[in-house]
């Protein structure tokens, strides 16, 4: 899966850009502002629909405008290639997704069609943030490589729980009787669902673990990390058990304790979370191994590639540890784009076969570099 022609219409400062990447490695570089990452979340658009930076679609669209549009080539294997087009509306709640012609209803088709992986700083909150960006890491793995049984099934478990809160909710107020009359319905409901999404899960991360203990190995002597999936409850009691036992204090907080909605991802070094001991660069390199892990299994499993975003490749980063990740991305052979500010940030660090495409992103226009050595008083035009 890669893309062989992109071509953005007002997305951030973007007002027309056209590029035909590498299937490669892509880098983006330009100074602040000049509209690196608005390339990064153009793709994005394309595969999600949505931007990775905004919940809110006003602050994408290039002011002025009132509809933001992407279309690719998608090179979708066996010499097949896919027009994708993407157009979000500031006027219309929904979005626009064409893929050959076809309407596409729903973004987890589009996700599914094609994949993405993206590292931006934002990718910090895996390990510093709630447990749902954890969750939502693990579910993008097992969403990508059992599309067919988990989505379904993940639905039934957010809709029977969402049934059940309500009912605790109202339950409280409308008293104790009518409630132990619903409650079991829904509570067998959310069981069945809720376990065979944790089977789904769990299959998952064993395959994912040692995928990540290699590369992780590769990219950095940090030893010591240990990562346990935490299904959301009581790994020796049943689902309904617990629920039965937890039932008054479900009642109190006016939702569910206990579930795969709280199921987490707990990264350790020795004893202690990682958060509290790793340094920031050190954190990066766990996270970005946890990433490449998954782009790794996901093509093992598929045979398909993820596409990989990653924004600002070398901060945080010394030189040993960015030509680690430069490696390792160009290993997986799989196309990336990657931005950074200073054009040769990243000069020494690929192999001389690789096809390997500079851009230079300039106030909202993006051209192509012709060699592959970019002298660093190139960048004194962009300040002039
Ligand atoms: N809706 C919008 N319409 C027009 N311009 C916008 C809009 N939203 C943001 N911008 C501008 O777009 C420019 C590009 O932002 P972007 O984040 O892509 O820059 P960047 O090259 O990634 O910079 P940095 O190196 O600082 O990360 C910024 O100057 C920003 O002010
Ligand atoms: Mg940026």
């Amino acid at each position: 899966m890669s893309i062989n022609k992109l071509m953005v219409k007002d997305v951030r400062n973007l007002a027309s850009i056209t590029l035909s990447p590498s299937p490669s490695i892509n880098i983006l570089y330009g100074l602040n502002g000049s509209g690196k990452t608005s390339v990064l979340e153009a793709i994005h658009l394309l595969g999600l629909a949505r931007s990775f930076r905004s919940a809110k679609l006003k602050p994408v669209v290039r002011h002025g405008q009132d509809k933001s549009t992407v279309f690719a080539q998608v090179e979708a294997g066996k010499g097949r290639v896919l027009p994708v087009g993407v157009s979000r509306d500031l006027n219309a709640e929904s979005f626009q997704v064409r893929v050959a012609g076809e309407t596409l209803k729903s973004t987890a088709e589009l996700a599914h069609l094609l994949p993405l992986q993206i590292i931006n700083p934002d990718t910090f909150k895996l390990l510093e943030g709630s447990p749902k960006q954890r969750r939502q890491f693990l579910d993008w793995g097992v969403f990508h490589v059992k599309h067919h049984d988990f989505l379904p099934l993940w639905k039934r478990a957010q809709k029977a729980l969402k049934q059940r809160n309500s009912l605790l909710r109202h339950g409280k107020i409308k008293g104790s009787s009518s409630l132990a009359a619903q409650l079991p319905a829904w509570d067998q409901e959310l069981v069945r669902a809720a376990e065979s999404v944790d089977q789904l899960r769990q299959e998952y991360f064993k395959q994912l673990l040692p995928v990540f203990q290699d590369v992780l190995s590769e990219l950095t002597s940090l030893s010591d990390i240990e990562i346990n999936y935490y299904r959301g409850w009581d790994r020796e009691r049943s689902l309904a058990d617990v629920l039965q036992e937890n039932v008054s204090k479900d009642i109190q907080s006016g939702y569910t304790l206990s579930g795969p909605q709280r199921a987490d991802l707990r990264v350790k070094v020795g004893r202690t979370s990682a958060v509290d001991i790793l340094s920031r660069g050190q954190s990066k390199l766990v996270v970005c191994a946890l990433k490449l892990a998954q782009g790794h299994l996901y093509s093992r499993i598929s045979g398909k590639k993820c596409i990989f975003l990653v924004d600002d490749l070398p901060s945080e980063l010394d030189g040993p540890h960015r030509k680690g990740m430069c490696r390792l991305l160009e290993k997986m052979k799989t196309q990336v784009f990657i931005t950074c500010v200073e054009a040769g940030a990243l000069n020494d660090c690929w192999q001389p076969d690789t096809d390997l495409r500079m851009f230079h992103v300039k106030q909202g226009t993006v051209n192509l570099e012709s060699g592959r050595e970019i002298r660093q008083t190139e960048l004194a035009g962009d300040r002039a």
